[in-house]
């Protein structure tokens, strides 16, 4: 986590580079820092938002032509002044930023206290700005070189980027396990953990690999190098598709909400040129490549965290019982961690938005080690999952800033469902009039999420009634009950609620102690072959008086009979049931969130982008 900004070149780098923090806040919001010369070093730093730290430059810092900035999300130390970045070396001369950890620092820490240097934070990043000082010193060498020479001592993950204090013409920046990339301006570059910070400047962006560092000279070409082993390389410059408007909130209070609304056309993206109902198709190149391999797959393992990782468990629904190949679903740092055996005929299926989840590409290193087959389901173009995994599609769902994911989930499901029926087609699972089915019906759910959001008057309603309940529990069976993991999930993230998803049989063996006259229970109930047995689960939570709010589909009066509150969503086949309830969920939590005054966008002590383990 963490956002790093950086600019070289003609323009003011403060209000470029407070603007890029603004943009990466979503990284990390504990603290805020920038430094920037013109003919000394001006730096301002503070614990809070980046909205504090422009009220602690209060216009203090003057025109500069280079800079660095950086939105913090505490690893080592408390959010702090002192812990925030950037953090000078001893001298004062060196000034870095860093995202990622250290994980030797410690006894780095040590060596250098023994040779006098004195530490005023608690991060590891004040190491590493002092391990380079105490190199170009030792070794007499430039600062490049001894960017090189320290990061060759270092265990762990970093973007950095560095300056000196004595030559306001030059940024050096290094990348391992964590994010970096260079946008190529005309006499201009602009550092950033992704490219949002620079989209109205260039469309041009090199992505720096893991164990390259660039030298960035003032009206010079950028020159790229291995860390190990000094290797100059060639660098691909990216040309960006990404507008300036998808990353705005167009008029929306927040983020989130925005991106609920964008389910329509975002999951009309993920499917546009790829389901093809009227010939009968669907394409996709990275399944094609590997069509082979997951046809005769002995298993597919599904990792992620968070919310992909729910993404992967209505996938496993969907896999078994449409292409019927047996499905393991497994939280990444578990798996990472759990010696699992793995042979070639795996397929690993790793699902991130961000494509940046240092848990999920530890496992996707793992899993390829032992021979397996990697396919990546992204959203992030580029982004390192994407680039380590042999096959993927990215789910083009747009930029999706809200920490809490909402559209990125969606998209998931759907590509998951793409993949799926094309696999079960291809093994000749399907009778052609359903296959058609599938199709014709998938292509209708954007249009049903449509009219489903034309009101949320229902969702706003209950939230009114429950925001101030302690806890909440979720209820769902078969396909929906991931999508109960998910709308705990998402209302304890953004309004603090304590919340659980449960599979609805489940309930009778323990979270049915819980269930009074004060619990809401949200079941998700649209008809489907379970329906029987929900209405059951809903009569013993009756009968415990727990209020229920059930999601069922447009016109059900028989659930609507025994349920305190019903919200309606659109029929549809069982297999894309999760793409419709999750919608009312997002809405409720997020009603939740903005009446008990959270920020929605930027849940406390959370990030979008989990770089660390
Ligand atoms: C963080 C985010 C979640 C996300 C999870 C996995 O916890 O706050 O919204 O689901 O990381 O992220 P990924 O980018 O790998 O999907």
């Amino acid at each position: 986590m963490c956002g790093i900004v950086g600019y070289l070149g003609n323009k003011n780098a403060v209000p470029v580079i407070v603007n890029g923090l603004r943009r990466l806040e979503y990284r990390g919001y504990d603290s805020a820092g920038i430094a920037v010369l013109n003919g000394k070093l001006s730096l301002v730093k503070c614990k809070g938002k980046v909205s504090d730290l422009e009220a602690k430059m209060n216009n203090s810092i003057e025109e500069a032509s280079i800079g660095i900035g950086h939105t913090r999300w505490a690893t080592h130390g408390e959010p702090n002044d002192t812990n925030a970045h950037p953090h000078t070396s001893n001298s004062g001369d060196l000034v870095l930023i860093h995202n990622g950890i250290i994980e030797n620092y410690s006894s780095i820490k040590k060596a250098l206290t023994q040779r006098g240097y004195v530490f005023h934070s608690d991060t590891d990043t004040e190491v590493l700005v002092n391990l380079i000082e105490d190199v170009m010193k030792s070794e007499g060498v430039h600062l490049a070189k001894a960017v090189r020479i320290a990061l060759n001592q270092v265990i762990g993950a970093y973007a950095i980027a560095v300056i000196d204090q004595n030559n306001s013409d030059q940024i050096v920046v290094a990348k391992k396990g964590s994010p970096l990339v260079v946008g190529v301006g005309e006499g201009e570059y602009f550092i950033a953990s992704d490219a949002t910070p620079f989209l109205e400047f260039t469309k041009k962006a090199i992505y720096l690999e893991d164990d390259e560092m660039a030298i960035i000279n003032r009206g010079q070409e950028i020159e790229v190098l291995s860390i190990p082993d000094n290797r100059t390389i060639d660098p691909y410059v990216h040309q960006l598709e990404m507008d300036l408007a998808s990353i705005e909130k167009g008029g929306y209070d927040h983020f989130m909400l925005k991106e609920i609304y964008e389910q329509p056309k975002s999951i009309g993206d993920t499917l546009r040129g790829r389901l093809l109902p009227e010939q009968g198709l669907i394409q996709m190149d990275g399944v094609y490549q590997f069509q082979e391999k997951l046809l005769n797959a002995q298993r597919i393992i599904i990792i992620g965290c968070g919310t992909s990782w729910h993404a992967g468990l209505v996938a496993e629904y969907i896999f078994e019982e449409l292409a019927r190949i047996p499905v393991e679903v497994e939280y990444a740092s578990e798996f990472r961690y759990r010696n699992p055996v793995i042979t070639e005929r795996d397929v690993v299926i790793a699902i991130s938005q961000s494509g940046e989840t240092a848990d999920t590409l530890a496992a996707i290193k793992l899993a390829k080690e032992r021979g397996a087959t990697i396919f990546g389901i992204c959203n992030v173009v580029g982004s390192s999952i994407a680039r380590e995994t042999h096959a993927g599609a990215y789910t083009h769902a747009g930029p999706e800033i809200g920490v809490a994911s909402t559209k990125a989930f969606t998209a998931q499901v759907a590509v998951l469902n793409l993949i799926a029926i094309k696999l079960a087609h291809k093994k000749g699972l399907l009778k052609e009039s359903y296959y058609h089915r599938l199709l014709n019906e998938l292509n209708e759910i954007p249009r049903k999420i449509e009219d489903m959001l034309k009101s949320d008057a229902q969702s706003r309603y209950i939230a009114e009634l429950y925001k101030d309940a302690p806890n909440f529990l979720y209820l769902g069976r078969g396909y929906n009950f991931p999508v109960a993991l998910e709308g705990a999930l998402k209302l304890k993230e953004i309004s603090y609620i304590h919340a659980e998803g449960y599979p609805a049989a489940e309930m009778k063996h323990g979270p049915i102690a819980l269930i009074d006259e004060n619990m809401p229970v949200v079941v998700i109930a649209p008809k489907s072959g379970q329906y029987d047995k929900i209405v059951s689960n809903i009569q013993e939570v009756k009968a415990r008086e727990g209020k229920v709010i059930a999601i069922v589909n447009d016109g059900d009066s028989e659930i609507a009979k025994m349920a305190d509150h019903v919200i309606e969503v659109k029929d549809t086949m069982e297999v894309f049931s999760p793409l419709l309830t999750t919608i009312p969920l997002q809405l409720l939590s997020y009603h939740i969130a903005v009446m008990r005054g959270c920020n929605v966008d930027q849940p406390r002590n959370l990030a979008k982008s989990v770089t660390v383990e």
